[in-house]
């Protein structure tokens, strides 16, 4: 037991769960287990519809183990998602508390990124209403765990992608400009160009100049390479890549052809490692609430799950590891 985390001294006889924010492969495996260990643990558990603008309105059902049953499988969230800016109100926090209170619920669980953290937050300090919350988002941009759901899916849906550009660039001889998520992070860039063996990431964190990139795309030309993949994270230039591509043609007269990922990257079926870490992540956001814990993250720290106060969560933006940048230059020189 940690001394120093936030505890609760409920006795908790039901909870709900929502999922706020962008969507992440793996909210439905976190949802599962939070129900059915809900359940084992003797709860009630009910499933919020559409994250907060459910919460404040009382949209929710009691789940029971059937309802969650064949979705570890599915992207998506069948709860649904939203983003709430009513929430930012505290009049609405406290309707959502005094309407959980109502109905019974002692504790939530809140299955998303850092915004949807800080609404949790508030719930605790300014109610002290229990939550527990479990990183979900594939930017993978949130301090004090090193994976959050639905990052290694929303990676491999953008290195298949990447795979199939690379036929049709070399066939053609092309530069390609290819634009991932992560609007303020380069997680997903970076793993995707290392995995697709781009010549050049370009992140939110670490601005190349155009004179830069058009230097690596002509170095790779003078060393044999007749086709090019530029991996673009979509933060990292005020004109995204179409505004990229036509400051290269213009400047430096090369052409890339522009390719944007998009929302493909955030669907289909988690991999194994997002559904573990759903499971896993669910049933020890179940077991903290019920050991008196609140206002905490669940984490991840190698093989271990840990709990991380939710200030820490929302105050840090996670350390990109430039080394890797480094290196990949040098494999892709
Ligand atoms: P994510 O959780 O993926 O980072 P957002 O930043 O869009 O996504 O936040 C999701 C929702 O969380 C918002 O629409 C809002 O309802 C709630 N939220 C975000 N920031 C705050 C805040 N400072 N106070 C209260 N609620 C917030
Ligand atoms: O899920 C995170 C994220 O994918 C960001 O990388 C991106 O900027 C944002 O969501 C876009 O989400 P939406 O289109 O739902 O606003």
């Amino acid at each position: 037991m940690n001394k120093k985390l936030p505890r609760h001294s409920s006795s908790i006889k039901a909870i709900a769960v929502l999922c706020s924010g962008g969507d992440a492969p793996g909210m439905n495996a976190a949802l599962r287990a939070v129900v059915r260990y809900g359940i084992h643990a003797g709860l009630t558990v009910y499933g919020v519809n559409k994250g907060y603008a459910g919460l404040i309105r009382g949209h929710w059902d009691v789940m029971d183990r059937r309802s969650v049953a064949n979705i570890i499988l599915r992207g998506g969230t069948i709860l649904k998602t939203d983003r709430c800016p009513e929430f930012h109100r505290k009049a609405a926090r406290r309707k959502a508390v005094e309407l959980m209170r109502t109905q019974g619920i002692g504790g939530l669980v809140v299955i998303g990124g850092d915004g949807s953290f800080r609404g949790a937050h508030s719930l605790w300090t300014e109610f002290k209403f229990p939550v527990v919350g479990i990183p979900g988002t594939i930017d993978n941009d949130i301090a004090g765990t090193e994976a959050t759901l639905g990052f290694d899916t929303a990676v491999n849906n953008a290195l298949e992608a990447i795979d199939k550009i690379r036929d049709t660039a070399g066939a053609h001889e092309r530069t390609f400009l290819v634009e991932v998520m992560g609007r303020n992070s380069g997680y997903i860039a970076l793993d995707v160009g290392i995995g697709g063996g781009a010549e050049a990431i370009l992140l939110p964190e670490e601005k190349v100049s155009i004179s830069e990139l058009a230097r690596k795309i002509k170095r790779g030309m003078e060393r044999g390479k007749m086709s090019s993949i530029i991996v673009m994270a979509e933060g990292q230039h005020s004109g995204g890549s179409m505004g990229l591509a036509k400051s290269l043609k213009k400047k430096y007269g090369i052409e890339a052809k522009v390719c944007i990922l998009g929302h493909l990257q955030r669907g289909g079926s988690p991999r194994a490692r997002d559904r573990r870490l759903g499971s896993v992540m669910g049933v020890q956001a179940v077991r903290a609430l019920l050991a008196g814990y609140s206002d905490v993250m669940i984490g991840v720290e190698g093989d271990k799950e840990i709990l991380v106060p939710l200030p820490l969560t929302v105050k840090r933006s996670a350390k990109l590891r430039r080394d890797l940048l480094e290196m990949a230059d040098i494999l892709a020189s």
